[in-house]
């Protein structure tokens, strides 16, 4: 089968490319289409006449969004919204990476897929909306919502905690938000499972269990050997231009509907660990 995936170049989509060895992938950056010009998106499906699209390409700085609202629909919704016509256009079904940003964050048990969204960022309306504009253009659409994203060759919450922890005695991390870590090798694998399989609709697909920013830095942290000590804070401390939700830890029961299961984020951790040492000179 001939994949074709936007956002190639980021973080998700460097784990994506890494991974997809059992098709024809074609992975592109904004440099070779820009989502928000409708002619480079349909010369790129022109050109590479793939059968199945991944959509990964997004403005993701979720502080920066809330300067660049502009910006932020621009690419994550009338973008997501040019590469879905082209896509219904040549019948391709399209897989969309959406977020947890789009729940309010007031839940205190995992959000189902059909739980009600209602987005207190402007990422979050801006990912909203390119779902809503996504299952109203294509039907053959699977929505993939995930978080709290981390993997080697980017920026990510682990690497910057590692880093900090190289110089400072103590860190202090917010330990009143709670998600699922969710680890790019197997998010790549589970898309690349859930493309085989067609599947339709809307999905959780994160690593299983949740913990607090505390409790995953503190692991980190522990895991690499490392001395620094980690305190738990609250967010109050960490004032960002767009709110965090308390609470966005997504249900597993869409994926394990459909056969799936992914690995502890404790699991995932110590993977990336390996990974990021085999990588870092
Ligand atoms: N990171 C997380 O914690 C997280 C959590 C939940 C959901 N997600 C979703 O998962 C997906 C992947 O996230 P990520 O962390 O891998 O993102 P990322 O590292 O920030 O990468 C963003 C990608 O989007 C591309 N892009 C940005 N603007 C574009 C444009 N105008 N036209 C075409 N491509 C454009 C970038 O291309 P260039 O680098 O070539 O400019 C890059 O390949 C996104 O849809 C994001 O919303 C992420």
């Amino acid at each position: 089968m001939r994949v074709m995936i936007f956002g190639a170049t980021g973080l998700l989509g460097r784990a994506l490319m890494r991974e997809w060895q059992s098709d024809e992938v074609t992975g592109l950056g904004s440099k070779d289409a820009d989502i928000r010009v409708v002619e480079q998106v349909n010369a790129a499906i022109r050109e590479y006449r793939p059968e199945y699209a991944v959509l990964a390409a997004a403005y993701t700085d979720v502080d920066g969004c809330e300067i660049h609202s502009q910006l932020a629909f621009d690419v994550n919704c009338h973008g997501a919204a040019n590469v879905a016509n082209a896509c219904a256009q040549e019948n391709i079904p399209l897989l969309f990476l959406s977020t947890d940003y789009v729940f309010d964050g007031n839940k205190r048990t995992p959000y189902e897929t059909d739980d009600p969204i209602d987005p207190q960022t402007v990422y979050g309306k801006s990912k909203a909306a390119a779902e809503a504009e996504i299952r109203k253009i294509h039907p053959a659409y699977c929505i993939l919502r995930t978080s709290w994203v981390f993997g080697v060759g980017g920026k990510c919450f682990p690497d910057t905690i590692l880093k900090l922890a190289e110089t400072k005695a103590d860190l202090d991390v917010v330990n009143d938000q709670r998600g699922n870590p969710t680890y790019t090798v197997d998010l790549a694998r589970a898309i690349i499972q859930l493309c085989s399989k067609g599947a339709r609709g809307t999905v959780h697909a994160t690593n299983r269990g949740d913990c607090t920013w505390f409790d995953f830095a503190a692991r980190i942290v522990a895991e690499a050997n490392m001395k620094t000590r980690v305190r738990p804070t609250s967010s109050d401390k960490f004032v960002r231009p767009a709110k965090r939700p308390q609470y966005s830890v997504l249900s597993s029961r869409s994926l394990a509907e459909l056969g799936l299961e992914m690995p502890t984020w404790q699991d995932a951790s110590r993977r990336y660990l390996a990974e990021r040492s085999l990588r870092t000179p």
